[in-house]
């Protein structure tokens, strides 16, 4: 039996004991998860090079939130990691520009992220940084174990060189035109208009970052470094990517699947760099290891400092260690956005195929992405919204509540300022704010701030609680399977049910003639209210946990568990306060 398919049940229960105890309790429904089930939420590593944009909040850590969030309230047990990417060209390009050492630019948009993700309420158990200690040992091992085991082999490779600047020009220190599909802006790590990854020598009429010289001056030069042995694990993960993935979004299946197809070449995964990892061996000090292949490992090297930090250090292992029969003892899902496919689906897979002793990815529901007011969002042409900008002026909630509603699951999305106000007055304030003031006001005029006593229940109100029961399970199955809008909508939902069921039984007439049915509908409703806190905790964990204390719930509601108990009559409530506000129409300088 699962919690989130037994929401009035007063505790979880899991499999071991259904026999003995409940031997004719139905089962759960498939969807759903046993109560001890682990799961690993890993959430895509921005680069610490910029404060976070909306499209990383909701293309990555939102999603990774509510998934989070639901499973605790479910009982389960959850892990989730990330943290500040600090390595790689896209820093050293920007500390360049400002003339700082690569280690302050990192430090600085680190601790301005962090301030980010606790303001909109992002709840990691750990949230670190690639920089770390830590981190460096351990990619360094991993570098040393896929080495030992065979997976990486050292051989030249060409790169392109630029004469004026006497370097190498790997990755982002070299533009040029993408060979696949033409886009003349192209890095030589990735084309952001197709998506593909490239080799820098790859790029056609390449050009110099640094000082702007031309495919006629650039030279291309060997240089020897460390490759990952994509061929050798290419049946491997043709039959990992083949076999029980139907539930994985069906673009990123393809996705994958179609790299595979166009043949995997071994890969470099080191670097003429002088920030980065340095590699573990001698003779390699003007080298660094590659930034791809050290920030994916960052999932793994968190929870291990997760553990530490905790003072048990082997804690991760519950999480990634693969037991005797190899399986793995937690499902893993990694949030991410669709230009990271390759990384999760293909390279990190390797990586940890190569390695041997760790868990696979269960899920990588990539989302696609969401334009800014028609338009892609790109830093340099200064279409990019700042999360803490609209934080400033909107605040967490209906940022995450517009946000989730948008969420580019499917297919990309667009946001407007427009569209974020009107959805939080017609749907925030509207339909959920409305039916929780509207109750807890009149409760406190007409039954002295207590819950009164319902009597005997009507037909009416028996089916407002079984839409609220229904909720529940609505909204785990949509979760479970990372439908967060569906999810959303299905809370939505039991919110216009209750607002509906409100007007209909009007307890405002009822209080003149009939106290004592104004007095059950209004049982009827808190009871309600009761489950859509917790029906909203996932995506709005504040304005839930506010709700939980003018229900007159005491700690934590994120601790509560995904179900709702009933509210005893006669339960004092605090003077309510409405839980969100009206905005007026964006101003001009906020419209998009
Ligand atoms: N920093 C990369 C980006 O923003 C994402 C890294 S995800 C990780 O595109 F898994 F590699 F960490
Ligand atoms: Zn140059």
């Amino acid at each position: 039996m699962s919690a989130s398919s037994t929401p009035s049940s007063s505790h979880p229960t899991n499999h071991s004991n259904k026999t003995s105890e409940a031997p004719d309790a139905p089962e759960a429904p498939a969807e759903t998860l046993d109560a001890a089930q682990r799961i690993l939420v890993c959430v895509a590593w921005p680069y610490a090079r910029s404060v976070t944009h909306v499209g990383q909040i909701v293309g990555s850590f939102l999603p990774g939130d509510i998934f989070a969030r639901y499973h605790r309230l479910a009982g389960h047990d959850v892990l989730m990691v990330s943290g500040s990417d600090a390595h790689g060209t896209p820093i050293t390009v920007d500390a360049d520009r400002e003339g700082i050492p690569p280690a302050e630019l990192v430090a600085r948009f680190h601790a301005l992220i962090v301030e980010t993700l606790d303001r909109l309420g992002i709840s990691f158990d750990n949230y670190t940084i690639t920089t770390s200690e830590n981190h460096y040992r351990v990619v360094q091992d991993f570098f040393l174990r896929l080495l030992e085991r065979g997976y990486l082999f050292k051989d030249v490779m060409d790169s392109p060189y630029c004469p004026t600047d006497r370097r190498y020009l790997p990755d982002r220190y070299v533009l040029g035109t993408c060979p696949y599909c033409g886009f003349n802006d192209a890095r030589g790590d990735q084309c952001d208009n197709c998506g593909r990854t490239l080799d820098p020598t790859q790029l056609i009429d390449p050009r110099c970052r640094l000082c702007g010289s031309v495919s006629s001056r650039i030279e291309i030069r060997a240089t020897e470094h460390f490759f990952l042995d994509l061929p050798k694990l290419e049946p491997r993960l043709l039959r990992w990517l083949t076999s029980g993935k139907d539930y994985w979004r069906s673009t990123v299946l393809n996705f994958a699947l179609n790299w595979i197809k166009e043949g995997l070449r071994p890969r470099a995964i080191t670097r003429d760099l002088d920030w980065g990892v340095p590699i573990p061996l001698p003779g390699y000090e003007d080298k660094r290891i590659y930034v791809w292949f050290d920030a994916v490992i960052g999932y793994y090297s968190a929870s291990i400092e997760w553990a530490a930090k905790r003072g048990q250090p082997g804690a991760w292992r519950a999480w990634w260690a693969l037991d005797s029969a190899g399986r793995a003892p937690a499902r893993a899902y990694y949030f991410i956005g669709k230009d990271n496919i390759p990384f999760h689906t293909i390279i990190w897979p390797a990586m940890l195929m190569g390695h041997g002793d760790l868990a696979l990815p269960y899920d990588v529901p990539a989302n696609e992405y969401m334009t800014m007011g028609g338009f892609k969002a790109s830093t340099s042409r200064g279409n990019v919204i700042w999360t803490r900008d609209v934080l400033d002026v909107y605040g967490a909630e209906p940022l995450r509540y517009y946000l989730t509603c948008t969420m580019p699951e499917t297919r990309d999305t667009d946001f407007t300022y427009d569209e974020l106000v009107r959805r939080n007055n017609d749907e925030l304030v509207g339909a959920y704010g409305n039916v929780v003031h509207r109750t807890l006001t009149f409760i406190q005029r007409n039954f002295g701030g207590q819950v009164p006593e319902p009597g005997a229940l009507t037909q009416a109100d028996e089916s407002m609680l079984a839409t609220v029961e229904r909720g529940f399970t609505a909204v785990a199955v949509a979760i479970e399977a990372v439908r967060l809008r569906e999810g959303l909508a299905a809370a939505m939902g039991v919110a216009r049910e209750a607002n509906r069921y409100l007007d209909k039984q009007a307890p405002w007439k009822a209080i003149k003639m009939e106290r004592a049915a104004a007095a059950r509908v209004m049982y009827t409703m808190i009871q309600t209210l009761n489950g859509l806190k917790t029906l909203f905790a996932p995506f709005l964990p504040f304005s839930s946990q506010r709700l939980h204390e003018m229900l007159g719930g005491q700690g934590e509601l994120a601790k509560a568990g995904w179900r709702a108990t009933r509210i005893a009559p006669g339960t004092p409530l605090p003077r309510p306060t409405p839980l969100f506000a009206k905005f007026d129409p964006p101003t001009p300088p906020d419209t998009i």
